[in-house]
Formats: structure tokens, C-alpha cells, sequence
């Protein structure tokens, strides 16, 4: 039975265990496209966290190809000293490393690239980047098709260079290869388009190309199987050029799914909670049962039981995750040790950040894009801690502290979780549909990891009714939430739990932007400051109990609070 956690080789390259950062883009570049620290802390964290094989972000094997601004540079020799650095601190960490050569194609404009963006046809594309602007590319000629595979495989052999043990190649999402796949955006009559073999053609004459012409390198094959829209590919035909790039020897088939294109939004390619758990592994099990090279399966995989069990079934060969390592960069070190992950909650709110301009960010760990930031905390040490409220913001901070305080965690209700209890059940959370086993699982595996250390948890009990639970502690944070105005305390979670939050006249209303704003902000209040002071115990106050808002700035008050000593310490970043 195949382990996890247990050495794989995907072509010349030895992995210490089957567990890939799939590639996501971090706008963590210079201007350029030059290597920064910032960069580098992000991918030494998940690294040193103990992940298998670190994918780098999309990088653009030509200038025409860059598809954001800050995008890593991979087109020109002179990007080769910082991203040997990358890969040197990368390797030194334990980890292998690959880089994923992306190209726009026509999904990019030339105010982001420079040039005018090319395509396999000259079909107009919706492209957003900061802005949406719909643009129409050059439609490729057989001359320029040649140059941007020369460009593929000197990409390749910089990688090499720089020290990379493999590339992956993107035929993912809607960019340049997968619009070649795409029936509906490559209407080309000559031998690039019409059949599928035709179809095909570009991604495979590359991987061929770069086998042959860069060799030493491994080459993963990133494929969208199924596009989930009607003129698409559907996953008959995606299955087949999986078959064919194992054929044109391919290291590794990375089976993804979805296209900006995709039906009811381009956010299936990085499926939003509503679409439940490893939503694409059934795709990467039909291809792994008739390809002869390594299959990695991705799409919140995030449970570790379910990773665990989708190698162990001998389904797949490896899994890759996204999202999960940007929650928790920690995740295959304490996944191996049976300890308790910080659960990604498939909102979504960091791919929708990054597309909108901002950093990358996660939700539920603020540390992701300031890990130079956070690597210089003050975290409490050796103190008796109270927490009141068992909400993700005292939850977070509890568990960030727990192993170097004795902490003790105060909740009124029978069970933990305060706002997450009721998200799930509200129409949306950020901008997707809410799951409420997204938001079950968030808390179990934080209330998990909480009592792993050595919390203490005390549910049932109202510390204002009995203030001399409080004595002897050194600090109260208090993350006792925020409470409705107007009467409706009562009859917000009510309505919620009676369903109304689903019911699609009142989903549609609640959903709306300047009620949205109501229910989190005006409609609420902090209730953190009616808390009583205690002489000679500090008092923090973090999460909503210190100002009624979303979710994200109140558990980046938390981290806040637990890591750099002051709850505040990140408030003009929200
Ligand atoms: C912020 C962000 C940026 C991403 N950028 C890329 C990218 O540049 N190339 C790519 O192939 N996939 C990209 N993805 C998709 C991920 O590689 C992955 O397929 C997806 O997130 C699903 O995996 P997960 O559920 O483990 O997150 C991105 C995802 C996120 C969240
Ligand atoms: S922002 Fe949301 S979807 Fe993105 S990694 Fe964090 S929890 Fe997961």
C-alpha cells in the first residue's frame, strides 16, 4: 500500500514524500519579475513545512506570455540568479522544486505584458487582471507557433540551469495551451486545430520538444480535463490527451479541471467550497488506470485522511494542494504526524484578492505574504493565558499560543465555532456559496489542535457570571464576539437555522452588497470593551469583540494579538 508520506520519483527527480504545493501565483515578484525575500520567506515556509515538491508559481517562457503584473520572469538569462537562489534554499529545506511554465495566450493584454497578446485564434477573451477588459489576440501564425515552442523549451533548459529538477507544463485554466484544446477558442483550420489530434498538438509537440532538446529536466504535464462549458472540452476528449502527453513522454500527468470560461463561473478551476471535497479525483483515477507514468490528483484535498487514503488506494500517485498550504504551510510535517492541520475553507477570498491586485493572502492564516513580518513576533511566553469565546478568533489565537502558555479557553454556548456556526448557513461567504461542512471542519480540526496542546476548554460556562474563574491568570484576551442591535440577537440566527439563508428570494436579498455591509458592520457591535477590567491582568482584545466586521480581520487580529503582541499590529493591512 502506497504511503503518503513515503518517497515517490516523478522522471530524475526524487521526491521525500508525495505530497505537491501546486502552483499559484503570489504577485510576490518585483516589477520585473525578479526573485524578492518576500518570495523566498513564502516558499521557505512551505518548504521547511515539509512539502514533497514545491511548484513555483506560473512564469512566462516568453515576454508575450506574462499574464500579471508581478509575474516571476523565467524568458531571459537574467532571471537566472535569483531564481538559482529560490531553488538552492528550496533544496536545502529538503524539498524537490519545479517551476510551471505558463503562458496567456490571449488571456492577457499588453498593458500587462508589453506585446500583443497571441492566441491560437483571434477569439475575443474576457481577461481580468486588476480590471476586466476584453481583448482580441493575434491569432498565431505557423512561424510564430515554432517560436513560442523555442522559447518553451529554452525555458525548460533555463530551469535546468537554475537548478530545477522538473517543469510543469500549464495546459490548464484557459491559457495558451489549453485555448489551443478548447474547441470554442481554437477554430484554426490547419493542422492546430479542427480534430482533437490537431487540438492536441501544440502542448504535445512542446513536451516532445522539450524532452528531447532540454533533457535532464522532468517535465509534469498540467492538464485541464474537462472545461465545464458547453462548446469546451469535455472529459472524454481531455482523457485522451492525457493518454497522448504520457505518450510524449511525460514525467507526470497533473490532472486539474475547469477554465475561466467554465459555467457557473472560472471559479470551478479552484473549486469554491460549495463544490464539496476532491471534486476532480474521480478524473485523475480514470486517467492513472491507463497512463504508465505518475498521475497527481489535485482539488481540495485538504483533509489529510482523504490525501492519505487517495494514494493509499493506489488511485493516484501523488497529490498536490493549493489552497491547504497557503492555511496551513505546516501541513504534510503535522499530516505525518497525525497532529491536526489548519483547515483551508475553500473561500476562495485569495485567489479573488490576487485577481483583484493584492497580494496573496489567506483568510484564515494572516501570515501567508508577511512570513519576513511574522518571522520577527513576540508571541507570550510562560504565562497563564484565559480566552473567552471559542470563536475562530479565540480558537486562533489559543492555538498559536498553547505551546509555550498554560491556556485555558472560556465559552458561554455548548459548542465552539461562535460566527462559523451560523456562515455555513448564511447564502455566501466572501464571494462563493457557502458548504457548512467547510466551516464543521475549519473548527474541529482548530478545537483539535487546541486540546493536542494542552488547551484547556471549558464550554457551558459564562465567565461574567462568575468573574473569579479569571483569577490568577496574567492575561484575558477576550474574543467574546459581537452582538446584533436592534432586537435582532434572536431572530438573525433563527432565521439562519430555520433555513432562510437558502431560501433564493431571501439568499438574493441577503446577498446584496450594502446589506452584506449592514449585517457584518453596522447592524453588530464589539463587544470587547464592555468586558471589566482587572488590575494586574493584561486584557487583549481581539476578532469581532473588538470591532464587528468580517471574518478575516478578526482572525487577523488574533494572529496579530498571538505573534506580534499587539492585536492592532496589522489593522491598515485588512
Ligand atoms: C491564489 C491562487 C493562484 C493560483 N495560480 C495558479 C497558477 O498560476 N497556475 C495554475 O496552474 N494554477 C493556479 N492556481 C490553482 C491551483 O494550482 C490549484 O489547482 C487549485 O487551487 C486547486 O487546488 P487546491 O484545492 O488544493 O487549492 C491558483 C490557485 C490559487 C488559490
Ligand atoms: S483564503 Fe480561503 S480559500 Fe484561500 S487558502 Fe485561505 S481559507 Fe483557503
Amino acid at each position: 500500500m502506497a504511503d503518503l508520506f513515503a518517497p515517490g520519483r516523478i522522471g530524475p527527480a526524487t521526491l521525500p514524500n508525495r505530497v505537491v504545493m501546486a502552483s499559484m501565483t503570489t504577485r510576490a515578484a518585483d516589477a520585473q519579475g525578479f526573485v524578492t525575500e518576500d518570495g523566498m520567506a513564502y516558499y521557505r515556509a512551505r518548504a521547511r513545512g515539509g512539502v514533497g515538491l514545491i511548484t513555483v508559481e506560473m512564469a512566462a517562457p516568453e515576454k508575450a506570455g506574462r499574464h500579471r503584473f508581478h509575474e516571476l520572469g523565467l524568458y531571459d538569462d537574467r532571471f537566472l540568479p535569483g531564481l538559482s537562489r529560490l531553488v538552492a534554499m528550496i533544496h536545502e529545506e529538503g524539498s524537490a522544486a519545479s517551476i510551471q511554465l505558463g503562458h496567456g495566450g490571449g488571456h492577457t493584454r499588453k498593458d500587462i505584458c508589453g506585446e500583443t497578446p497571441i492566441a491560437p485564434s483571434a477569439v475575443p477573451h474576457p481577461v481580468l487582471e486588476i480590471t476586466m477588459e476584453t481583448i482580441v489576440p493575434e491569432a498565431m501564425t505557423k512561424a510564430r507557433i515554432e517560436q513560442t515552442i523555442r522559447a518553451y523549451v529554452e525555458a525548460a533548459d533555463r530551469a535546468r540551469r537554475a537548478g530545477f529538477d522538473c517543469v510543469e507544463i500549464h495546459a490548464s485554466h484557459g491559457y495558451l495551451i489549453s485555448q489551443f484544446h478548447t474547441p470554442a477558442e481554437n477554430i484554426r483550420t490547419d493542422e492546430y486545430g479542427g480534430s482533437l489530434e490537431n487540438r492536441a498538438r501544440f502542448g504535445l509537440e512542446i513536451t516532445r520538444r522539450i524532452k528531447a532538446e532540454a533533457p535532464g529536466i522532468g517535465v509534469i504535464y498540467r492538464l485541464t480535463v474537462e472545461d465545464y462549458f458547453p462548446e469546451g472540452l469535455p472529459f472524454k476528449d481531455g482523457f485522451q490527451i492525457a493518454v497522448w502527453a504520457a505518450e510524449a513522454g511525460a514525467d507526470a500527468i497533473h490532472v486539474s479541471a475547469g477554465h475561466y470560461r467554465s459555467l457557473p463561473s472560472a471559479a470551478r478551476m479552484i473549486p469554491p467550497m460549495w463544490m464539496g471535497e476532491a471534486p476532480f479525483l474521480d478524473f485523475a483515477r480514470k486517467i492513472r488506470r491507463v497512463v504508465n507514468v505518475p498521475v497527481i490528483a489535485v482539488g481540495n484535498l485538504g483533509d489529510p485522511d482523504l490525501a492519505r487514503q487517495a494514494v493509499a488506494s493506489g488511485e493516484v500517485d501523488f497529490i498536490a494542494l493549493g489552497r491547504p498550504l497557503l492555511a496551513d504551510p505546516d501541513w504534510v510535517s503535522k499530516a505525518k504526524e497525525g497532529k491536526a492541520v489548519r483547515r483551508c475553507l475553500a473561500c476562495n477570498s485569495c485567489v479573488d484578492g490576487m485577481r483583484g491586485g493584492g497580494r496573496l493572502h489567506c483568510l484564515v492564516n494572516p501570515t501567508v505574504g508577511r512570513e519576513l513580518l511574522f518571522a520577527n513576533g513576540r508571541p507570550p511566553g510562560g504565562e497563564k493565558i484565559a480566552v473567552v469565546g471559542g470563536g475562530p478568533a479565540g480558537l486562533s489565537y489559543a492555538s498559536l499560543v498553547a505551546e509555550d502558555n498554560q491556556v485555558t479557553l472560556f465559552e458561554r454556548g455548548d459548542q465552539l465555532g461562535g460566527s462559523f456556526r451560523l456562515a455555513g448557513l448564511a447564502p455566501k461567504f466572501q464571494e462563493v456559496e457557502t458548504r457548512e461542512g467547510s466551516f464543521r471542519a475549519y473548527i474541529a480540526a482548530l478545537e483539535r489542535a487546541c486540546r493536542d496542546k494542552g488547551v484547556v476548554i471549558r464550554t457551558g460556562t459564562d465567565v461574567t457570571n462568575d468573574p473569579a474563574l479569571l483569577d490568577g491568570f496574567d492575561r484575558i484576551v477576550v474574543a467574546t464576539g459581537a452582538a446584533y442591535r436592534h432586537g435582532l440577537g434572536l431572530a438573525v440566527p433563527a432565521l439562519l437555522r430555520a433555513g432562510a439563508g437558502k431560501w433564493p428570494g431571501l439568499a438574493r436579498l441577503m446577498t446584496r452588497p450594502g446589506l452584506r455591509d449592514w449585517f457584518y458592520h453596522r447592524a453588530r457591535y464589539g463587544t470587547g470593551n464592555r468586558f471589566p477590567v482587572r488590575p494586574g491582568q493584561k486584557i487583549e482584545v481581539i476578532g469581532d469583540a473588538r470591532r464587528a466586521g468580517k471574518a478575516m480581520p478578526a482572525i487577523q487580529s488574533a494572529f496579530a494579538a498571538a505573534l506580534l503582541g499587539d492585536p492592532a499590529a496589522l489593522d491598515e493591512r485588512v
